[in-house]
């Protein structure tokens, strides 16, 4: 796992409320939701992971956040059901992300270790793949010695 969620922290700044459902999506032992957590109190966060094992292991962490199973190329999620879709250290699922998020949600990728994280995703290509899926409104934030990608879905299909 990775050591420092700091650009996905950083992400988060950009992204406006409000914000009344989050996922984190690959959630691992579910750090990125423990942060969605505190960032909105009042709203309903989710974390998701096809590995049980780690699931297990967030739920310890954090009882009152739920965890679910599931893979995120079809994630157990109705269509427009999040306001943002997080992602940490995560192979990139755009059309999925796109399809669970309200029009004007957010999802932001954030790489820990920037170039050197094991799962990496060159910025450039990642906001050509969200481009293409009708994402605007893109920011890349640098922090700590991550990188992360926050953009914006379309107001209307
Ligand atoms: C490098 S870990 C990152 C975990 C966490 N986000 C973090 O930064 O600490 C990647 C996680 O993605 C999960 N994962 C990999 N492929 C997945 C998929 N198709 N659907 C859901 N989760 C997946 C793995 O089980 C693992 O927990």
């Amino acid at each position: 796992m990775e050591d420092t969620l700091a650009p996905y922290e950083a992400a988060l700044d950009r992204v406006p409320g409000p914000v009344e459902r989050a996922v984190d999506v690959g959630t691992g032992t579910g750090a990125g939701a423990r942060v969605l957590r505190q960032r909105f109190p009042e709203a309903a966060v989710v974390g998701v992971d096809v590995a049980p094992a780690m699931l297990a292991e967030a739920r310890r962490h954090a009882p009152e956040i739920s965890f679910v199973e599931g893979d995120a190329a079809r994630l157990p999620f109705e269509d427009a059901s999040f306001d943002l879709a997080a992602h940490a250290n995560m192979i990139p699922f755009v059309r999925e992300a796109g399809r669970v998020l309200r029009p004007g949600g957010w999802t932001l990728f954030a790489f820990s270790s920037g170039p050197d994280t094991p799962i990496w995703v060159e910025p450039t290509t990642l906001r050509r793949e969200l481009e293409r899926r009708g994402f605007s409104d893109f920011a890349e934030i640098a922090a700590g010695r991550g990188i992360a990608v926050v953009a914006r879905k379309a107001q209307q299909d």
